[in-house]
């Protein structure tokens, strides 16, 4: 069977990079990757075809924007996937913003965070979250979409993906524009 195709009415959901993500594919290659963040953009989008949904992706070196665009995708967004990057382990704002809305939001980093220093493996989102994925490079981001396809579906008596049945935007987004 063909994949679903999106339309106007597929689930939309958001995928924000937080700092210093914008200099993917030099900054510390060893540690996150040669790819760089339009790279890592079209990976998503890809993914999100494949699934029968839409992704916007966004990229921000500051906490507020970030905050601005949590509240954002509680209105228009039907989930989210978060790679907060160092705000991961400071931001008492960006956890209260995923606490407001009312969103299935996954926690993303291209690096595996417990092996590395001890201050990353606190996260102050991780309470506000359905999950972590951490340690897969961008390969997190194409889990993380599509444990959030699953999700949905799972809340929307759908069946799962993979099953014969054709899948339908069963969750359609809070609103368009
Ligand atoms: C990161 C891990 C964070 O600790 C770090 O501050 C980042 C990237 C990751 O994707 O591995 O900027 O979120």
């Amino acid at each position: 069977m063909s994949p679903p195709q999106p339309t106007a009415t597929s689930p939309r959901f958001f995928v924000l990079n937080g700092p210093n993500l914008n200099l993917l594919g030099t900054r510390e290659p060893s540690v996150y990757g040669h790819d760089d963040l339009a790279a890592l953009d079209a990976r998503c989008h890809a993914c999100a075809e494949r699934l029968g949904m839409t992704v916007e992706c966004r990229q921000s070196n500051h906490e507020g924007v970030l905050v601005d665009w949590i509240h954002e995708a509680g209105r228009r967004a039907a989930g989210l996937v978060l790679n907060a990057a160092a705000y991961t382990h400071t931001s008492v704002a960006l956890r209260d913003a995923l606490a407001a809305v009312d969103l299935p939001a996954i926690e993303v980093h291209l690096s595996n965070i417990h092996a590395r220093e001890p201050f990353r493996h606190r996260s102050m989102i991780a309470p506000c979250t359905i999950g972590t994925i951490a340690g897969f490079g961008p390969l997190g981001y194409e889990l993380a979409l599509t444990a959030l396809v699953e999700r949905l579906q799972a809340t929307a008596g759908a069946p799962p993906a993979g099953a014969p049945s054709p899948r339908s935007p069963s969750h359609p987004n809070p609103s368009d524009g």
